[in-house]
Formats: C-alpha cells, structure tokens, sequence
C-alpha cells in the first residue's frame, strides 16, 4: 500500500483532526522516552558508582536538596499540565461537529455495522464518505456495547443501545481503510469489520444516487435475497462457495439431509430455512456452534421468503 505517513506507531493520519492528536500522542510518547531513559540512566550509573565493596561499609549521611525535590515536583506538573490543556482542547474540537456537517447513522448490531445515508441508501460493513467534507455520525446500537473505531481517523467512540452518540471527521484523502469494533461485544466481535470507502465529492455523488433503495416490492424473490444477503451481512457467517465459515455454507444447502446435535436429521426445506432464520437455536447442525443473532425474527414474510428463495438458488 501506499505510504500516507504511517509510522511503527501510527497508522496514516487522514483526517483534519488526525495530525493534531498524533502530535499530542508524541509529545507524551517523546516525554516518556526521554524520561525513561534518564531515569534507567540514572539508576544504572548509580548502581555501579556506588556499588557495596565490602561488608563494613555504611551509606554516609545525605541532606535533602531543596533543589532537586523542587524540580521534581515542579517538571512534572508542568508536563501534565501541557498534556491536559493541549488534550482538551483537542476533545472540545472533536466533540462539536461543524454545523454543515454530512450526517450518517451508523447501527451497531452483533455482529455488523448498518450505515443509513440521507436518501435512504443502507450500507452493511461499507461507510461510504466524501472527501474534504465534514461527517457526523449519528450511532446506536441494537443490542450491546460496540465501539466505532476508524484509526486513519483517529476516531473512536463507544456505541450503546437505548442512546444516541457521535462522531465526526473531515477526511483528507481518498481511499480504503479498516473500522474495527473496539468493544469485547461476543463470540464474533472480532469479526466486527468494516471498511470505509472515501470518495470523492462527484464519484460519492453518483455511488448515492446508486445505492438509493429503488422499488423493493416489484423485485423479484431470488433477487431481493441477495439484496438482504448483502444487507444483512448474512455472508460473514455463511459463504456461498461451500466454505466453513462459522455457519454452514449456503452452496447446496437447500433440500440436503442436515443431522443435528442430538442426533436426529431433516431435510432443509422452506420450513426448516424459515424455523432456522427466525429461531437459529431451535436445531443446530452437529458440529456448529450457536452463533446466530435471533434478530432476523424482524424480517417481513416477503423478506423470509426471498432470502429462502436466494438459498435454494445456491446448489
Ligand atoms: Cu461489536 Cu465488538
């Protein structure tokens, strides 16, 4: 990849905000070195110059210096202080969005990030965000605690149910990068990956006018399931090349004998595709775990339907 500035200790700096939060995080990295150094410097000089050279000898008397205990207690301060204003600033900065900001929503569920754009467009797992233009992220979360992180941002916030938080940024450069999910969230969280796709102003344009959510009633049924196979990010735990994942793949599931944990079997038809969206943990197949979030139970008959209809077109 391209190097944008990435260090040993920092990824690319690409936002407005972000070369301002790496100086703070030098300051105190640089401060810490310098310190460390000195102090282990110190303490190895020490332990040679004064080392014991025979049993009978005694420490002389040492007087206090009014001097050193002065400087050690005044530096430090002194630093500490340095690093609190400079930091709040930089928080008050980053906690007010410009009014002219673009807002997005961004839900985090177990274990997937929705992205809904002022026309209506829903992304899964892909933000998609124009250059050199203010974004605010609106953020909830469906179940439990995520965190929204984006570190060529350097933008990271906690995402909760029952509350709305935020985030904004300006990004500098377009690209591809990598959001995590930096909240211990459940078995999959680190799977909690998404990507954000920054454009510029006319190419973010024309992905929109895209993405727009066209007529979904007069779609047809294989066809909408693979729309809601995308949206739902169905594919992170199903493949559709037969490959182990963390469910069982879709490639010629459907109308294939399926054994379960205790041993009896059935046949995966409509019925049993259905029971197994709206209740996952009604029959598990033998060597599979419980994974699967029983929030699909909220998908509309036609949605059930389409996305069984999408399955059985796998073989
Ligand atoms: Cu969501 Cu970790």
């Amino acid at each position: 990849m391209e190097d944008k500035g990435a260090t040993t200790w920092m990824p690319e700096a690409l936002s407005t905000m972000a070369p301002e939060i790496d100086s703070l995080f030098y300051f105190v990295f640089w401060v810490s070195v310098i310190i460390f150094v000195a102090v282990m410097g110190a303490m190895a000089y020490f332990v040679i110059k004064y080392k014991r050279t025979h049993p009978n000898e005694r420490t002389e008397h040492v007087e206090e210096s009014k001097i050193l205990e002065t400087a050690w207690i005044v530096v430090p301060t002194i630093l500490v202080m340095i690093v609190f204003t400079w930091g709040f600033q930089s928080f008050i900065k980053m906690s007010s969005a410009p009014p002219d900001s673009y807002e997005i929503v961004v839900r985090g569920s177990k274990w997937q990030w929705n992205f809904e754009y002022p026309n209506g467009a829903i992304t899964v797992n892909e933000l998609h965000v124009p250059v050199d233009q203010p974004i605010k992220l609106k953020m909830s979360s469906t179940d439990v605690l995520h965190s929204f992180f984006i570190p060529v941002f350097r933008v990271k916030h906690d995402v909760l149910p029952n509350r709305y938080t935020s985030v904004w940024f300006e990004a500098t450069e377009t690209g591809e990068y990598d959001v995590f999910c930096t909240e211990y969230c459940g078995s999959l969280h680190s799977g909690m990956l998404a990507k954000v796709f920054i454009k510029n102003q006319s190419d973010f344009n024309t992905w929109l006018d895209e993405s727009a959510m066209g007529n979904l009633d007069e779609m047809p049924l294989p066809e909408l399931g693979e729309l809601l196979y995308q949206q739902q990010a169905c594919g992170g735990c199903h493949s559709l090349d037969g490959s182990r994942v963390v469910g069982p793949s879709f490639q010629g599931l459907y109308g294939s004998n399926r054994v379960f944990e205790d041993g009896s079997s059935a046949v995966a038809d409509d019925n049993y595709l259905r029971e197994s969206i709206l209740n996952p943990a009604a029959r598990i197949v033998e060597g599979y775990i419980n994974g699967m979030p029983p929030s699909y139970s909220g998908l509309s008959e036609r949605e059930l339907t389409a996305l069984i209809a999408f399955i059985e077109a796998q073989q």
